[in-house]
Protein backbone atom coordinates (compact mmCIF):
# COMPACT_ATOMS: atom_id res chain seq x y z
CA UNK A 1 0.00 0.00 0.00
CA UNK A 2 0.91 3.44 -1.07
CA UNK A 3 1.59 6.04 1.83
CA UNK A 4 -0.26 9.12 1.60
CA UNK A 5 1.09 12.73 1.23
CA UNK A 6 0.61 15.03 4.81
CA UNK A 7 -2.15 17.41 4.76
CA UNK A 8 -0.85 20.89 3.51
CA UNK A 9 -3.77 22.94 4.23
CA UNK A 10 -3.91 21.29 7.24
CA UNK A 11 -0.37 22.11 8.12
CA UNK A 12 -0.76 25.79 6.73
CA UNK A 13 -3.78 25.95 8.73
CA UNK A 14 -1.56 24.81 11.93
CA UNK A 15 1.30 27.09 10.64
CA UNK A 16 -0.88 30.53 11.26
CA UNK A 17 -2.52 29.39 14.52
CA UNK A 18 1.15 29.24 15.83
CA UNK A 19 2.36 32.48 14.52
CA UNK A 20 -0.88 34.08 15.97
CA UNK A 21 -0.24 33.49 19.53
CA UNK A 22 1.91 36.05 21.30
CA UNK A 23 4.56 33.54 22.12
CA UNK A 24 4.47 31.35 18.64
CA UNK A 25 3.51 28.45 20.58
CA UNK A 26 0.34 25.42 21.11
CA UNK A 27 -0.28 23.45 23.60
CA UNK A 28 0.09 19.61 22.18
CA UNK A 29 -3.46 19.53 23.47
CA UNK A 30 -4.68 21.44 20.73
CA UNK A 31 -2.09 20.40 18.06
CA UNK A 32 -3.74 16.76 18.44
CA UNK A 33 -6.96 18.98 18.46
CA UNK A 34 -6.18 20.31 15.06
CA UNK A 35 -4.61 17.63 13.36
CA UNK A 36 -7.62 15.00 14.45
CA UNK A 37 -10.58 17.67 14.64
CA UNK A 38 -10.24 20.36 12.98
CA UNK A 39 -13.59 21.13 11.52
CA UNK A 40 -12.64 20.51 7.61
CA UNK A 41 -9.11 19.48 7.53
CA UNK A 42 -8.52 17.47 10.38
CA UNK A 43 -7.97 13.05 10.19
CA UNK A 44 -11.61 12.08 11.83
CA UNK A 45 -13.26 15.31 9.86
CA UNK A 46 -11.60 15.41 6.37
CA UNK A 47 -12.73 11.77 5.72
CA UNK A 48 -9.36 10.23 6.06
CA UNK A 49 -10.38 8.19 8.84
CA UNK A 50 -11.08 4.65 8.26
CA UNK A 51 -11.65 1.69 10.55
CA UNK A 52 -11.14 -2.39 9.89
CA UNK A 53 -8.90 -3.80 7.52
CA UNK A 54 -8.50 -1.29 4.65
CA UNK A 55 -7.93 1.18 7.07
CA UNK A 56 -5.37 2.39 10.20
CA UNK A 57 -6.50 0.29 12.94
CA UNK A 58 -9.02 -2.56 13.82
CA UNK A 59 -11.44 -2.05 16.80
CA UNK A 60 -13.87 -4.72 18.55
CA UNK A 61 -16.85 -3.92 16.63
CA UNK A 62 -14.98 -4.61 13.11
CA UNK A 63 -13.75 -8.15 13.87
CA UNK A 64 -17.34 -9.21 13.43
CA UNK A 65 -20.27 -9.24 15.20
CA UNK A 66 -19.83 -11.23 18.74
CA UNK A 67 -18.83 -8.00 20.51
CA UNK A 68 -21.84 -6.20 19.63
CA UNK A 69 -24.01 -8.87 20.45
CA UNK A 70 -22.04 -9.54 23.69
CA UNK A 71 -22.49 -6.08 24.94
CA UNK A 72 -26.48 -5.71 24.00
CA UNK A 73 -26.98 -8.68 26.59
CA UNK A 74 -25.12 -6.38 28.89
CA UNK A 75 -27.65 -3.55 28.15
CA UNK A 76 -30.42 -5.77 28.36
CA UNK A 77 -29.32 -6.93 31.28
CA UNK A 78 -29.10 -3.33 32.83
CA UNK A 79 -32.85 -2.62 31.17
CA UNK A 80 -34.34 -5.03 32.94
CA UNK A 81 -32.47 -3.75 36.26
CA UNK A 82 -34.37 -0.52 35.88
CA UNK A 83 -37.15 -2.07 35.58
CA UNK A 84 -38.24 -3.01 31.62
CA UNK A 85 -39.32 0.60 31.44
CA UNK A 86 -41.23 1.80 27.99
CA UNK A 87 -38.15 3.87 27.14
CA UNK A 88 -34.55 2.65 27.47
CA UNK A 89 -32.19 5.74 25.78
CA UNK A 90 -28.48 3.52 24.40
CA UNK A 91 -26.54 7.06 23.71
CA UNK A 92 -23.33 5.93 21.37
CA UNK A 93 -20.16 8.15 21.82
CA UNK A 94 -18.25 7.62 18.75
CA UNK A 95 -19.70 5.00 16.97
CA UNK A 96 -17.06 4.78 13.82
CA UNK A 97 -18.54 2.83 10.77
CA UNK A 98 -21.61 2.17 12.77
CA UNK A 99 -20.83 -1.89 13.00
CA UNK A 100 -21.74 -1.53 16.66
CA UNK A 101 -25.00 -0.09 16.44
CA UNK A 102 -25.66 -2.38 13.60
CA UNK A 103 -24.96 -5.62 15.45
CA UNK A 104 -26.73 -4.47 18.40
CA UNK A 105 -29.95 -4.01 16.74
CA UNK A 106 -29.83 -6.91 14.86
CA UNK A 107 -29.07 -8.88 17.49
CA UNK A 108 -31.84 -7.22 19.87
CA UNK A 109 -34.15 -7.49 16.03
CA UNK A 110 -33.86 -11.32 16.44
CA UNK A 111 -33.45 -12.14 20.36
CA UNK A 112 -34.97 -9.22 22.72
CA UNK A 113 -37.94 -7.52 20.16
CA UNK A 114 -39.28 -6.85 23.43
CA UNK A 115 -36.24 -4.71 24.76
CA UNK A 116 -35.83 -3.29 21.14
CA UNK A 117 -39.30 -1.79 21.35
CA UNK A 118 -38.23 0.12 24.04
CA UNK A 119 -35.04 1.15 23.04
CA UNK A 120 -34.47 4.82 21.74
CA UNK A 121 -30.67 4.80 20.39
CA UNK A 122 -29.28 8.43 20.00
CA UNK A 123 -25.65 8.56 18.38
CA UNK A 124 -23.42 11.63 18.80
CA UNK A 125 -20.39 11.62 16.66
CA UNK A 126 -17.91 14.13 16.14
CA UNK A 127 -16.78 12.89 12.24
CA UNK A 128 -18.85 14.14 9.32
CA UNK A 129 -17.79 10.96 7.14
CA UNK A 130 -17.92 8.49 9.63
CA UNK A 131 -21.69 9.69 10.29
CA UNK A 132 -22.25 9.33 6.69
CA UNK A 133 -21.32 5.66 6.75
CA UNK A 134 -23.16 5.08 10.07
CA UNK A 135 -26.56 6.09 8.24
CA UNK A 136 -25.74 3.89 5.33
CA UNK A 137 -24.90 1.34 7.86
CA UNK A 138 -28.11 1.68 10.05
CA UNK A 139 -30.44 2.52 7.13
CA UNK A 140 -32.89 -0.01 7.87
CA UNK A 141 -32.95 0.77 11.38
CA UNK A 142 -33.58 4.75 11.19
CA UNK A 143 -36.62 3.94 8.96
CA UNK A 144 -37.99 1.87 12.03
CA UNK A 145 -37.89 5.72 13.87
CA UNK A 146 -35.81 4.62 17.18
CA UNK A 147 -32.76 5.86 16.00
CA UNK A 148 -31.07 9.21 15.37
CA UNK A 149 -27.78 11.33 15.68
CA UNK A 150 -27.79 14.44 18.11
CA UNK A 151 -24.84 16.80 19.38
CA UNK A 152 -25.09 16.92 23.16
CA UNK A 153 -27.02 20.57 22.40
CA UNK A 154 -29.91 18.21 21.46
CA UNK A 155 -30.20 16.15 24.64
CA UNK A 156 -32.26 18.89 27.12
CA UNK A 157 -30.97 18.16 31.04
CA UNK A 158 -31.56 15.13 32.73
CA UNK A 159 -33.43 13.09 30.06
CA UNK A 160 -31.55 10.06 29.81
CA UNK A 161 -32.56 7.01 31.46
CA UNK A 162 -30.56 4.18 30.12
CA UNK A 163 -26.74 4.24 29.61
CA UNK A 164 -24.13 6.20 27.97
CA UNK A 165 -21.55 4.15 26.09
CA UNK A 166 -17.99 4.09 24.18
CA UNK A 167 -15.79 2.15 23.24
CA UNK A 168 -12.13 3.50 21.97
CA UNK A 169 -13.54 7.31 22.57
CA UNK A 170 -11.61 8.42 25.00
CA UNK A 171 -8.63 7.23 24.01
CA UNK A 172 -8.36 9.70 21.22
CA UNK A 173 -9.68 12.89 23.08
CA UNK A 174 -6.49 15.33 22.48
CA UNK A 175 -4.40 15.37 25.54
CA UNK A 176 -2.02 17.53 27.06
CA UNK A 177 1.75 16.30 27.54
CA UNK A 178 4.34 16.97 30.39
CA UNK A 179 7.70 16.90 31.03
CA UNK A 180 10.38 17.02 34.30
CA UNK A 181 12.71 18.94 33.68
CA UNK A 182 15.58 19.98 36.38
CA UNK A 183 12.76 19.20 38.97
CA UNK A 184 10.23 20.89 37.70
CA UNK A 185 7.24 19.86 36.06
CA UNK A 186 7.05 21.77 32.47
CA UNK A 187 4.38 21.42 29.81
CA UNK A 188 5.29 20.23 25.70
CA UNK A 189 4.36 22.55 23.47
CA UNK A 190 4.48 22.55 19.52
CA UNK A 191 6.44 25.50 17.68
CA UNK A 192 7.72 26.08 14.27
CA UNK A 193 10.47 24.51 13.03
CA UNK A 194 13.22 26.54 10.93
CA UNK A 195 12.87 26.46 7.12
CA UNK A 196 14.41 23.90 6.18
CA UNK A 197 14.28 21.16 9.01
CA UNK A 198 12.62 19.11 6.87
CA UNK A 199 9.42 18.85 9.57
CA UNK A 200 7.35 21.76 9.54
CA UNK A 201 6.43 21.65 13.52
CA UNK A 202 9.00 20.82 16.83
CA UNK A 203 8.61 20.82 19.98
CA UNK A 204 9.52 23.12 23.26
CA UNK A 205 9.03 23.29 26.78
CA UNK A 206 7.81 26.13 28.91
CA UNK A 207 5.15 26.39 32.24
CA UNK A 208 2.64 24.85 32.70
CA UNK A 209 -0.63 26.31 30.56
CA UNK A 210 -3.02 25.42 32.89
CA UNK A 211 -2.92 24.85 36.85
CA UNK A 212 -5.60 22.09 36.00
CA UNK A 213 -2.58 20.02 35.13
CA UNK A 214 -0.73 20.04 38.79
CA UNK A 215 -4.05 19.89 39.99
CA UNK A 216 -4.95 16.51 37.93
CA UNK A 217 -1.99 14.92 39.57
CA UNK A 218 -2.86 16.40 43.09
CA UNK A 219 -6.21 14.62 42.35
CA UNK A 220 -4.33 11.25 41.47
CA UNK A 221 -2.77 11.25 44.51
CA UNK A 222 0.71 10.60 41.90
CA UNK A 223 3.89 12.93 43.38
CA UNK A 224 5.00 14.32 40.26
CA UNK A 225 7.79 15.59 39.99
CA UNK A 226 9.43 13.74 42.66
CA UNK A 227 13.00 12.22 43.43
CA UNK A 228 11.28 9.26 42.15
CA UNK A 229 11.10 10.49 38.89
CA UNK A 230 13.88 10.44 36.29
CA UNK A 231 14.58 13.61 34.71
CA UNK A 232 13.10 14.15 31.09
CA UNK A 233 10.39 11.67 32.10
CA UNK A 234 6.85 12.44 29.77
CA UNK A 235 3.55 11.69 30.26
CA UNK A 236 0.08 12.48 29.15
CA UNK A 237 -3.02 14.40 30.69
CA UNK A 238 -6.43 14.12 29.52
CA UNK A 239 -8.06 17.14 31.22
CA UNK A 240 -10.68 16.74 27.99
CA UNK A 241 -12.65 13.59 29.85
CA UNK A 242 -13.75 16.14 32.69
CA UNK A 243 -16.21 18.53 30.64
CA UNK A 244 -17.39 15.15 28.94
CA UNK A 245 -18.12 13.39 32.40
CA UNK A 246 -20.08 16.96 33.36
CA UNK A 247 -22.13 17.01 30.00
CA UNK A 248 -22.73 13.00 30.95
CA UNK A 249 -24.22 13.66 34.39
CA UNK A 250 -26.30 17.00 33.15
CA UNK A 251 -27.70 14.36 30.30
CA UNK A 252 -28.41 11.36 32.47
CA UNK A 253 -30.93 11.42 34.89
CA UNK A 254 -30.79 7.85 35.75
CA UNK A 255 -28.67 4.89 34.46
CA UNK A 256 -24.78 3.84 33.44
CA UNK A 257 -22.30 5.27 31.66
CA UNK A 258 -20.19 2.39 30.06
CA UNK A 259 -16.21 3.02 28.89
CA UNK A 260 -14.34 0.24 27.37
CA UNK A 261 -10.68 1.01 26.03
CA UNK A 262 -7.29 0.83 26.62
CA UNK A 263 -5.58 2.52 29.36
CA UNK A 264 -4.35 1.61 33.17
CA UNK A 265 -4.79 2.53 36.96
CA UNK A 266 -2.89 6.34 37.54
CA UNK A 267 -1.11 4.36 39.85
CA UNK A 268 -0.21 2.04 36.64
CA UNK A 269 0.02 4.71 33.84
CA UNK A 270 2.24 7.31 35.91
CA UNK A 271 4.74 4.67 37.53
CA UNK A 272 8.78 6.47 36.74
CA UNK A 273 9.59 3.44 34.78
CA UNK A 274 6.57 4.20 31.99
CA UNK A 275 8.64 7.54 31.08
CA UNK A 276 8.02 8.17 27.46
CA UNK A 277 4.15 8.17 27.94
CA UNK A 278 1.77 6.58 25.73
CA UNK A 279 0.99 8.72 22.77
CA UNK A 280 0.91 6.22 19.72
CA UNK A 281 -0.21 7.28 16.34
CA UNK A 282 -1.35 4.18 13.59
CA UNK A 283 -1.62 4.63 9.58
CA UNK A 284 -2.41 1.18 7.96
CA UNK A 285 -1.86 -0.79 10.43
CA UNK A 286 1.52 0.56 11.55
CA UNK A 287 2.10 1.89 15.12
CA UNK A 288 4.81 4.60 15.84
CA UNK A 289 5.58 7.40 18.04
CA UNK A 290 5.66 10.25 16.07
CA UNK A 291 3.11 12.65 15.70
CA UNK A 292 4.73 14.87 13.06
CA UNK A 293 4.34 12.11 10.52
CA UNK A 294 1.78 12.82 7.64
CA UNK A 295 0.13 15.02 9.31
CA UNK A 296 -3.48 15.16 9.20
CA UNK A 297 -3.60 10.96 7.21
CA UNK A 298 -2.36 9.64 10.79
CA UNK A 299 -4.62 9.05 13.82
CA UNK A 300 -3.00 9.93 17.28
CA UNK A 301 -4.25 8.42 20.54
CA UNK A 302 -3.33 8.01 24.30
CA UNK A 303 -3.97 5.44 26.63
CA UNK A 304 -6.74 6.21 29.50
CA UNK A 305 -6.37 6.92 32.84
CA UNK A 306 -9.36 5.10 34.41
CA UNK A 307 -8.43 6.37 37.52
CA UNK A 308 -9.29 9.99 36.43
CA UNK A 309 -12.55 8.93 34.87
CA UNK A 310 -13.90 7.48 38.60
CA UNK A 311 -12.27 10.34 40.41
CA UNK A 312 -14.15 13.22 38.49
CA UNK A 313 -16.85 11.04 37.70
CA UNK A 314 -17.68 11.22 41.20
CA UNK A 315 -17.51 15.05 41.42
CA UNK A 316 -20.38 14.83 38.77
CA UNK A 317 -22.67 12.26 40.80
CA UNK A 318 -21.47 9.26 38.87
CA UNK A 319 -20.56 6.44 41.08
CA UNK A 320 -18.39 3.77 40.57
CA UNK A 321 -20.05 0.25 39.96
CA UNK A 322 -17.38 -2.00 38.40
CA UNK A 323 -14.16 -2.09 36.70
CA UNK A 324 -13.17 -5.28 34.68
CA UNK A 325 -11.03 -6.51 31.81
CA UNK A 326 -12.63 -6.64 28.29
CA UNK A 327 -11.88 -10.46 28.22
CA UNK A 328 -13.60 -11.46 31.61
CA UNK A 329 -16.03 -8.75 30.77
CA UNK A 330 -17.10 -10.61 27.78
CA UNK A 331 -16.73 -14.31 29.18
CA UNK A 332 -18.69 -13.34 31.87
CA UNK A 333 -21.51 -11.98 29.08
CA UNK A 334 -21.23 -15.69 27.01
CA UNK A 335 -18.01 -15.53 24.98
CA UNK A 336 -16.96 -18.83 26.71
CA UNK A 337 -20.26 -20.77 25.38
CA UNK A 338 -19.85 -19.01 21.82
CA UNK A 339 -16.92 -20.51 21.57
CA UNK A 340 -17.73 -23.99 22.78
CA UNK A 341 -20.62 -23.88 20.27
CA UNK A 342 -18.15 -23.69 17.29
CA UNK A 343 -17.38 -27.64 17.60
CA UNK A 344 -21.04 -28.23 17.15
CA UNK A 345 -20.83 -28.07 13.45
CA UNK A 346 -23.41 -26.12 10.76
CA UNK A 347 -20.93 -24.35 9.74
CA UNK A 348 -17.48 -24.93 7.51
CA UNK A 349 -14.00 -25.00 8.68
CA UNK A 350 -13.23 -22.03 7.32
CA UNK A 351 -16.15 -20.32 8.98
CA UNK A 352 -15.16 -22.11 13.00
CA UNK A 353 -11.55 -21.24 12.42
CA UNK A 354 -12.41 -17.30 11.17
CA UNK A 355 -14.90 -17.38 14.04
CA UNK A 356 -12.45 -18.91 16.99
CA UNK A 357 -9.89 -16.28 15.75
CA UNK A 358 -12.17 -13.17 16.04
CA UNK A 359 -13.20 -14.53 19.92
CA UNK A 360 -9.75 -15.40 20.44
CA UNK A 361 -8.74 -11.64 19.55
CA UNK A 362 -11.54 -10.12 21.60
CA UNK A 363 -10.12 -12.08 25.10
CA UNK A 364 -6.34 -11.56 24.04
CA UNK A 365 -4.98 -10.48 27.23
CA UNK A 366 -2.04 -8.66 25.17
CA UNK A 367 -4.55 -7.04 23.19
CA UNK A 368 -8.39 -6.47 23.30
CA UNK A 369 -9.02 -8.53 26.07
CA UNK A 370 -6.63 -6.39 28.23
CA UNK A 371 -8.71 -3.37 27.38
CA UNK A 372 -10.24 -1.47 30.87
CA UNK A 373 -14.11 -1.82 31.02
CA UNK A 374 -15.52 1.05 33.74
CA UNK A 375 -19.13 0.65 34.40
CA UNK A 376 -20.50 4.25 36.55
CA UNK A 377 -24.04 4.75 37.46
CA UNK A 378 -26.20 7.98 38.74
CA UNK A 379 -29.27 8.08 40.52
CA UNK A 380 -29.82 4.48 41.04
CA UNK A 381 -31.51 2.49 44.10
CA UNK A 382 -29.20 0.30 46.31
CA UNK A 383 -31.13 -2.49 44.26
CA UNK A 384 -30.39 -1.23 40.79
CA UNK A 385 -26.68 -1.03 42.09
CA UNK A 386 -26.25 -4.74 43.33
CA UNK A 387 -25.55 -7.39 43.02
CA UNK A 388 -23.23 -6.35 40.35
CA UNK A 389 -23.90 -6.55 36.32
CA UNK A 390 -23.12 -9.98 34.61
CA UNK A 391 -20.14 -8.68 32.81
CA UNK A 392 -18.81 -7.58 36.03
CA UNK A 393 -19.26 -11.18 37.80
CA UNK A 394 -16.54 -12.69 36.70
CA UNK A 395 -13.47 -12.73 38.25
CA UNK A 396 -9.39 -13.24 37.95
C1 LIG B 1 -11.27 5.04 17.58
S1 LIG B 1 -12.80 5.41 16.88
C2 LIG B 1 -13.84 4.14 17.62
C3 LIG B 1 -15.06 3.88 16.81
C4 LIG B 1 -16.05 2.83 17.33
N1 LIG B 1 -16.49 3.10 18.66
C5 LIG B 1 -15.53 1.43 17.22
O1 LIG B 1 -15.50 0.72 18.20
O2 LIG B 1 -15.17 1.02 16.10
C6 LIG B 1 -13.27 6.89 17.73
C7 LIG B 1 -14.62 7.41 17.34
O3 LIG B 1 -14.97 8.50 18.17
C8 LIG B 1 -15.33 9.63 17.37
N2 LIG B 1 -15.05 10.83 18.19
C9 LIG B 1 -13.86 11.31 18.59
N3 LIG B 1 -14.03 12.36 19.42
C10 LIG B 1 -15.35 12.51 19.60
C11 LIG B 1 -16.15 13.38 20.37
N4 LIG B 1 -15.60 14.31 21.14
N5 LIG B 1 -17.48 13.24 20.31
C12 LIG B 1 -18.06 12.27 19.55
N6 LIG B 1 -17.35 11.43 18.78
C13 LIG B 1 -16.02 11.53 18.81
C14 LIG B 1 -14.53 9.44 16.12
O4 LIG B 1 -14.97 10.19 15.05
C15 LIG B 1 -14.72 7.93 15.93
O5 LIG B 1 -16.00 7.64 15.43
Amino acid sequence: MTLPEPNQTLIEIIRDRIKNTPDQKITFADYMELVLYHPEQGYYTSGMVDIGKAGDYFTASSLGSDFGELLAEQFVEMWQRLGKPKRFDLVEMGAGKGELASDIFNYCWHNYPQFLACLQYRIIEQSPSLTQQQKQQLQPWQQKGNLRWETWEDIPNQSVMGCLFSNELVDSFPVHRVKIENDNLKEIYVTLNGEDEGTPFTEITDDLSTPQLDQYFQDMGINLPSKDYPDGFETEVNLAIIPWLETISRCLQKGYLLTIDYGYSAEKYYQPKRNAGTLQCYIQHQRHNDPYYLIGKQDMTAHVDFTALETYGKHYHLEPLGFTQQALFLMALGLGNRLNSLSQGGQSVMQVLQKRDALHQLIDPMGLGGFGVLLQGKGLTANEQEPPLRGFTEKT
